[in-house]
């Protein structure tokens, strides 16, 4: 009985809320809008809605069927609902869980480098030109003692809220960050629509550049999809393992995708008036917020002082509700699988945690050389992965889960889509991934 009480079951906004709160991250901030205005605007953008909804949208509504299906972490919902034997998926089940848990152990140096720069607007200690910027972000990775301070109480933070367990815990965090993260991108848009620059940069993302759809860049869109909709690491699956029976799981995809888009969007448009209308050239990456956004905040005076303090701040939130939902599927599968309360797996998973983002800070202070332990975990994670954490995922919910229990699990919601949807998860979403895979490793 213990077990259910701490878990706790999501609301149904809570779980929407929740799902979409590991959506939006820094990657809608970061990576997004640059990738988009780069590659193709509003040609791109087409791609991508079609990507999102016949593969992003796919995959997810099939990580939530298992993880629906299954009531508990991935390990043991594979092996409860495999028709064959469950043998191989518990170690599968492990490596999807851990994966998402290796993401937060780096997600959570950006997340205090944020705070740093939430303290260094607020204080007016931001650059006003892009040499010095470029000089306090290079002090900022390199203030280890700091960062590592920070990092460390981020992770008694999120293991912290996820220990108070679903409805406790991770609901209650989403229900108060959400719309204020909606609140202040909403706010920053409207401003924005105020600047002379908000035209080219309405320009710059919306562009139609047709000659610049290439394979690689359908590919790229597919590939963010997946980051960006938090699918491969057992986190959808984990949340949708606390949905009350009854959820209607293809309308929650519906919003998840709608909100985690419609962020990437107008954060995107947001970011680029400001660019444009103050100076400083479009960028992909951290250059982008820590130093082009950074120059252009600082040389707005206390107005730019209260911008950046807002602006890091939604960042810091966006990027808080992504970590937690990043511990939840470890700790959701050691609480199953070994019969543990939650605060137990948490303070057991928080140490290794700890341990890896001790190492990942130490390549900032050059301990290993040239090594940026941060970019080849990323780069692991991203493009080995999380894509075979899809495709274990599609193939069992295809080949290895009864038919008659996916299709309880939709409960006719799809109408005449169901299948289509089918069709993609058994056939067309594992070869597509595993085309995306061979290509974002540079073999195919
Ligand atoms: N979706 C998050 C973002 O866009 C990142 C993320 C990836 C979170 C994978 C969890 C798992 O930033």
């Amino acid at each position: 009985m213990k077990q259910v009480q701490t878990n706790g079951k999501f609301s149904k906004i809570g779980f929407i809320l929740a799902t979409a709160g590991s959506a939006v991250g820094l990657g809608n901030v970061i990576r997004f809008p640059y990738i988009m205005g780069d590659s193709g605007g509003g040609a791109f953008f087409v791609i991508y809605l079609l990507t999102i909804l016949f593969i992003g949208a796919s995959v997810m509504l099939a990580e939530m069927v298992v993880g629906y299906k299954g009531q508990a972490g991935a390990v043991s919902s594979l092996e409860k609902l495999t028709t064959g034997s469950p043998g191989p998926w518990r170690p599968i089940g492990w490596v999807i869980s851990s994966s998402s848990n290796i993401i937060f152990s780096y997600y959570v140096i950006l997340l205090a480098w944020m705070i740093t720069y939430i303290g260094l607007s607020a204080s007016g200690g931001l650059a006003h030109e892009p040499a010095a910027a470029d000089a306090i972000f290079a002090s900022t990775r390199e203030n280890l003692p700091r960062t590592l301070l920070l990092s460390i109480l981020l992770i008694i933070l999120t293991f912290g809220v996820v220990s108070r367990g679903i409805s406790r815990g991770i609901e209650r965090l989403n229900l108060i960050l959400m719309p204020m993260i909606l609140l202040i991108f909403g706010g920053m848009f409207i401003y924005a629509a105020t600047l002379h620059g908000f035209g080219e940069a309405l320009d710059f993302m919306f562009k139609f550049k047709w000659s610049d759809i290439t394979m690689k860049v359908v590919v790229s869109a597919i590939g963010m999809s997946f980051f960006t909709l938090s699918l491969g690491s057992a986190i959808v699956l984990a949340y949708s393992a606390s949905l009350p029976k009854g959820s209607n799981l293809v309308q929650s995809i519906g919003y998840v995708v709608l909100l985690d888009t419609l962020i990437a969007i107008v954060s995107g448009i947001m970011i680029f008036s400001f660019v444009f209308t103050y100076g400083g050239s479009p960028t992909a990456g951290f250059g982008l917020v820590f130093i082009t956004l950074g120059t252009v905040f600082s040389n707005l005076g206390y107005l730019g002082q209260l911008l950046g303090v807002v602006f890091f701040s939604a960042l810091f939130f966006a990027g808080i509700t992504s970590a937690v939902s990043m511990v939840e599927p470890m700790l959701k599968a050691v609480h199953y699988r070994f019969k543990v309360s939650r605060s137990k797996a948490a303070i057991a998973l928080a140490l290794p945690t700890a341990l890896l983002t001790a190492i990942i800070t130490l390549s900032f202070g050059g301990y290993f050389g040239d090594i940026n332990l941060m970019d080849i975990v990323d780069y692991i994670l991203s493009n080995v992965l999380l894509p075979m954490g899809g495709l274990a995922i599609t193939i069992f919910v295809g080949w290895f889960m009864d038919r008659k229990v996916v299709e309880d699990a939709v409960d006719g919601k799809l109408h005449g889509f169901f299948e289509l949807w089918y069709i993609i998860i058994k056939y067309i979403a594992p070869l597509l991934i595993i085309i995306v895979m061979l290509s974002l490793l540079g073999i195919m």
